[in-house]
């Protein structure tokens, strides 16, 4: 294939990111993982199942970082996963240290990628990420708010009984418990959520996605989400590389767009070959927009803690 993603971290998001890529048939995937086999099994048993799943994408599986090299996008996943009763915040000393050392990696072996991160917590490893590469704004992205999104979608269907297919959701802000779903610009093929359901009824739909990772995390008790956050990170590399220009809910470095400067929120942006080309700027009420400073003000938190770490 033309274009190469690499996935950093070969676990159940990874993985599952990595079927996708070359099932859709988008990419060459190299798969990276510090757990030897690992990489080497998945991306193995990925690429016997090519023939029936009818693909011709390459897959790679290494626990170094020279297969990488000039990879288009690279989607870093590594990292410890949530357990019951731990908050995504739990993970910050853990994964700044795992994201530190895959980030340099992967900025010296593809300098000119797109970084997509995944790794918990979401808002605090983008600032990692960008910080440790060194790269422009425009090519370090937060996979946070497709997820979160097409959470709100999938209870917004189940609770109308219509097709998932006709329901658009955006939940902005921070990957925590401050995330904001916005029913004014969550619509039923183009019918605001708003004309078709109470406002107590969006509101536990609303708070069901706030809880959507803690939902799952307690019903597996293992680990976290895995399908719908694979989903969402390929959604946003597909519109990278086929220069589709989506708009999509995503974590972006902001520099005084909704009153917010030097920080990683999630807002609607358009992401294109070059990564993000364009933060659009919604006019939020007074209530949304208090809801996305406290959010803001979550993430901001985060990064003061990170400093005090180092
Ligand atoms: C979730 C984790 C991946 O929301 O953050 O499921």
């Amino acid at each position: 294939m033309n274009q190469k993603v690499t996935v950093v971290g070969a676990g159940n998001v990874g993985a599952t990111a990595a079927q996708r890529l070359a099932e859709k048939e988008l990419c060459d995937v190299v798969l990276i993982d510090i757990v030897e086999g690992i990489p080497q099994g998945k991306s193995l048993d990925l690429a016997e199942a090519a023939p029936i799943e009818k693909h011709d994408a390459h897959l790679t599986g290494s626990n170094t970082y020279e297969a990488s090299a000039n990879s288009n996008i690279v989607i870093i996943t590594a990292g410890i996963p949530r357990k019951p009763g731990m908050s995504r915040d739990d993970l910050l000393a853990t994964n700044r240290g795992i994201i530190k050392t895959v980030t340099r990696q992967v900025a010296n072996y593809s300098p000119n990628a797109v970084l997509i991160i995944v790794s918990n917590p979401l808002d605090a490893m983008c600032h990692v990420a960008m910080e440790e590469s060194g790269f422009p704004k425009q090519r370090v992205i937060g996979m946070a708010g497709v997820l979160d999104s097409a959470r709100f979608r999938a209870f917004i269907a189940e609770e109308l009984n219509v097709s998932v297919e006709n329901i658009q959701a955006l939940v902005l802000g921070g990957h925590g418990d401050s995330m904001v779903p916005l029913p004014r610009f969550s619509t039923v093929s183009g019918i605001p959520i708003t004309e078709l359901l109470s406002p107590e009824r969006i509101e536990a739909l609303a708070t069901r996605t706030r809880n959507g990772g803690a939902e799952i995390v307690g019903l597996l008790k293992t680990g976290s989400a895995y399908y719908a956050p694979a989903s969402a990170a390929v959604e946003m590399a597909e519109s990278i590389l086929k220069d589709k220009k989506k708009i999509l809910p995503c974590a972006a470095y902001l520099e005084g767009e909704y009153g917010v400067s030097g920080l990683f929120v999630g807002v609607p942006i358009k992401l294109g070959k070059n990564g993000i080309e364009q933060i659009i700027c919604l006019s939020l009420t007074d209530h949304e927009k208090q809801a996305l400073v406290k959010s803001a003000a979550a993430v901001q938190e985060l990064v003061n803690a990170m400093k005090k770490i180092s």
